[in-house]
């Protein structure tokens, strides 16, 4: 099984994709949790590229280049080969976040974030989880992490509303796929929600 969690900044998908591979491990599932952009040294060398500088460091075309190619290492080095071992990978973020981010909320390059994905990625995960939360509370729990990996967050609100409708389209195209689940109330609710859609 390939697993991704998806949603806006803030919305609690990391702690979510943590607690679900600690369910599966505990059940004697073999899980690899990974995360993008990052997940092998070569796509965490890129991650630190997109996550720290300005807002507009990079132009959308350039950021969906840079996601794509930290994307094609970890899936050569890290995904593929997990799967191929018989392992589920579970992934904090995958290509809907290329979709929502680069392809809706910071500019209307859908069309070009498809024809990349299908060149230079190929696949989707078996079953997708977006967390979907208010982005409003989303940045203030961000904010309260203060990480310094804050690119995106310093887009600001309505470029995290967008985030959300884009997630929301992503979700109606690909019902068999895609699973909206409520992100409010305690990360034990929310995990909750998560175990009984698998
Ligand atoms: P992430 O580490 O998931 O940050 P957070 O935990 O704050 O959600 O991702 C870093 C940032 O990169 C995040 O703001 C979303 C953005 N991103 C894209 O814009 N496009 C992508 O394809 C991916 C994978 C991430």
């Amino acid at each position: 099984m390939f697993i991704s969690f998806e949603g806006v900044d803030g919305s609690g998908k990391s702690t979510q994709a943590r607690l679900l591979a600690e369910h599966l491990r505990a059940e004697g599932t073999e899980t690899i949790l990974t995360r993008e952009p990052g997940g092998s040294p070569g796509a965490e060398e890129i991650r630190r590229l997109l996550v720290e500088g300005g807002g507009d460091r990079w132009s959308p075309e350039t950021e969906i280049l840079l996601f794509t190619a930290a994307r094609r290492d970890h899936l050569e080095r890290l995904i593929r080969p997990a799967l191929a071992q018989g392992a589920t990978v579970i992934t904090d973020r995958f290509a809907d976040s290329t979709r929502a981010y680069q392809g809706a909320a910071r500019a209307e390059l859908g069309d070009l974030v498809e024809k990349l994905h299908a060149l230079m990625i190929g696949i989707e995960p078996d079953l997708t989880f977006i967390i979907d939360l208010d982005p409003a509370e989303g940045l203030s729990r961000g904010a309260a992490r203060g990480e310094g990996e804050d690119r995106f967050e310093s887009l600001g609100l309505g470029f995290q509303q967008r985030l959300r409708e884009a997630y929301a389209e992503i979700a109606r195209r690909d019902p068999g796929r895609v699973r909206v689940i409520d992100g409010a109330g305690t990360p034990a609710e929310v995990a909750a929600r998560v175990r009984a859609m698998l």
